[in-house]
């Protein structure tokens, strides 16, 4: 939640921390704004809302100078207007602060700032940063810093003051030839680029300059000036940082022929399927040796699987409904007997300890707040248990640079490429695929399941980017026109039972987050003990409806809804039974039952895409939401 960019360099920083900026508001767009020193003074122009009204409000405002911070807004503390906006300033406009996280102690140094008079004219929890900063250069004391800057020493104090989670980025007029930033769990990376340096909350904002990242960890802050970057801990000692080298194109972050990044993703998910298939599936596994060798190759220690008797996986939103078909998976593969929790639910709750179980963090930023908390946690309470209780943490994500790579034991890579639309699409059908890959992995290990259907499953994957473009070629138009139809539409029901009940609540939570339209997903065999009561004609149902161990009963409980008036949707492969049952229906292909989650989730993400679109809603930056949920 929240992004922040900051330049140091030859080029106008208004310009490089807009554009920055620009690929970063998937992280929040309730405000933005930026500072820039020119003239010995701080300049800063904020504006309530989207980007576009900062942009417009800089025209005939914006300074030629080299260095400044920006930061575009998911509101916490305080209200989205424009007073809330970053950066802030200390009393005198000297020093320019833009954060992304949550202050907790925020009242009690506020408090004690005010005390020593200090105003407070923002409802934040950011303010009381540049305040202290001010407070501190003013004190004299930050000139014992070791780095020889007392502005880097003031902020490194001021750091130490603060709790909860943050990424800082700060400026001073005083200073005019120094950016600091801090990190304390909120991510922030900085780029190493020709004679100018830049720090961004994630990477798209760096790439069109350099490929050369670092990435500071917890309790790292860097000094940027025209110069370099130095590195230092919390507590001022000097820091040694290796940088990386991304290799991503800029276009990755562009639309390009596509009117939305949505789209875009969404037609990018073949290409991401064989990118999974290519590196997760085993060469070597071929006739003469399939007991010998596993099929998959996901570069787990062997130790990992030692004992295992169960898993555990957390998550929150999309990723959880991932995480719901991994259940299925494992227990249906593997037999092994899986719980999926909410990661905001299980930090206030957890179930009891049990020996011998597998931890899996599913989220595709990385940094989601709760799921990182709900693994720390996990990792804590099994600290000084007997060696069975010990945590074995497995993170499943799209970002393997990521804060869940340094709270995890191992990473599965996701593969999905950067993922710009709030609305997971590409990062969805990726962690589904994580979950074959494991569960066929464990499936193997385990010996539960005959090689024969082990290599039949494998083969149905290999088929599936083929059959997602068939899906695209002739569904997408299709299901343009018809989404016309919902245009007053305000509720939706997604039906599903078995492997695709996780579906409906996919398709039901993406029309939500980008249409605004009231949608539920229900397994359809519980829909007659008590949502049925919603039913009429102007409640559209959709039923996935795939041929196999539920096919008949989803058929069945779709006949229910029909008699009930509602407008029934099938997604399902073309037959007689969906041209008579259903009064519209999406076709796919017809897949073995277990991987058809990767194809029926097409057809709804297209669905929900055209519904927005045709309202001429912000698909990629729906309302109230935000890419990375950062904060509890
Ligand atoms: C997905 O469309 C949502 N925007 C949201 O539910 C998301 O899946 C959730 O916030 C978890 O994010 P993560 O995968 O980055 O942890």
């Amino acid at each position: 939640m929240c992004g922040i960019v900051g330049y140091i360099g030859t080029k106008t920083a208004t310009d490089v921390l807009i554009s920055g900026l620009e690929k970063l508001e998937y992280r929040g767009y309730d405000s933005a704004g930026l500072a820039t020193i020119w003239e010995d003074k701080i300049h800063c122009i904020r504006a309530k809302g989207k980007l576009y009204n900062l942009k417009e409000k800089l025209t005939g405002q914006e300074t030629p100078a080299p260095i400044g911070i920006g930061h575009t807004r998911w509101a916490t503390h305080g209200k989205p207007e424009e007073y809330n906006a970053h950066p802030h300033l200390d009393a005198a406009g000297r020093v320019a602060v833009v954060q992304n996280g949550i202050i907790e102690n925020y009242r009690e140094l506020r408090e004690e700032l005010k005390t020593k008079g200090y105003e407070f004219v923002s409802d934040t929890d950011t303010e009381v940063i540049p305040h202290l900063i001010a407070d501190l250069l003013s004190s004299g004391e930050p000139k014992k810093s070791s780095s020889g800057s007392p502005f880097l020493e003031a902020v490194r104090q001021a750091v130490n003051k603060l709790q909860g989670a943050f990424a800082i980025a700060v400026i001073c007029a005083d200073h005019p030839n120094e950016l600091i930033v801090a990190r304390q769990q909120a991510p922030i990376s900085i780029g190493l680029g020709q004679g100018e340096f830049l720090c961004a909350s994630d990477t798209p904002a760096l790439i069109s300059h350099t490929q050369a990242v670092v990435t500071l960890e917890n309790g790292e802050m860097a000094r940027l000036t025209h110069l370099g970057v130095e590195v230092y801990d919390f507590a001022g000692d000097r820091l040694n940082k290796v940088p990386r080298i991304l290799n991503w194109s800029p276009a990755l972050v562009e639309k390009q022929v596509f009117k939305h990044f949505m789209l875009k993703e969404i037609h990018e998910q073949p290409s991401v399927i064989r990118s999974c298939l290519e590196t997760y599936l085993n060469p070597e596994w071929d006739e003469k040796n399939l007991s010998l060798i596993s099929p998959i190759k996901l570069k787990l220690s062997e130790s990992f699987w030692e004992n295992i008797e169960q898993v555990s996986i957390l998550a929150c939103g999309t990723s959880w409904h991932a995480g719901l078909i991994g259940k299925y998976l494992l227990e249906q593969l593997a037999d092994l007997p899986t719980n999926v929790q909410y990661a905001s639910e299980t930090r206030y709750a957890p179930s009891p300890l049990r020996p011998n179980t597998l931890i899996i963090g599913v989220t595709q930023s990385g940094e989601t707040a709760d799921t990182l908390a709900a693994l720390a946690m996990e990792q804590q309470r099994r600290a000084g248990k007997p060696k069975n209780y010990a945590a074995k943490l497995l993170g499943i994500t799209n970002r393997t640079e990521s804060s869940i790579a340094n709270v995890v034991h191992q990473v599965i890579d996701i593969r999905a490429g950067i993922e710009i639309g709030v609305a997971a699409t590409k990062t969805f059908v990726s962690q589904v695929m994580a979950f074959y890959f494991l569960a066929l992995d464990v499936a193997w290990r385990r010996k539960t399941l005959p090689l024969e259907r082990i290599e039949n499953i494998i083969n149905g994957l290999r088929q599936l980017p083929a059959q997602i473009e068939l899906i695209l070629a002739t569904q997408d138009e299709y299901i343009e026109e018809l989404a016309r139809e919902f245009n007053d539409t305000q509720d939706f029901i997604f039906l599903g039972r078995g492997i695709n009940f996780p579906i409906a609540l996919e398709g039901a939570l993406k029309l939500k987050e980008i249409s605004y339209i009231h949608a539920e997903g229900y397994p359809a065999g519980e829909m007659k003990h008590g949502p049925i009561a919603l039913l009429d004609d102007k409640v559209p149902v959709v039923a996935i409806a795939m041929p196999g161990s539920v096919y008949e009963k989803v058929l069945s409980n779709a006949q229910e809804a029909k008699a009930r008036d509602a407008r029934l949707i099938g997604v399902m492969p073309s037959s007689e039974a969906a041209l008579e049952i259903f009064d519209d229906f999406l076709a796919v292909p017809e897949v073995d039952e277990l991987l058809s989650p990767i194809v029926t989730v097409i057809p709804l993400q297209l669905l929900a895409y055209h519904i927005a679109a045709h309202r001429g809603l912000d698909v990629d930056q729906p309302r109230n939401l935000a890419k990375s949920v950062t904060v509890e």
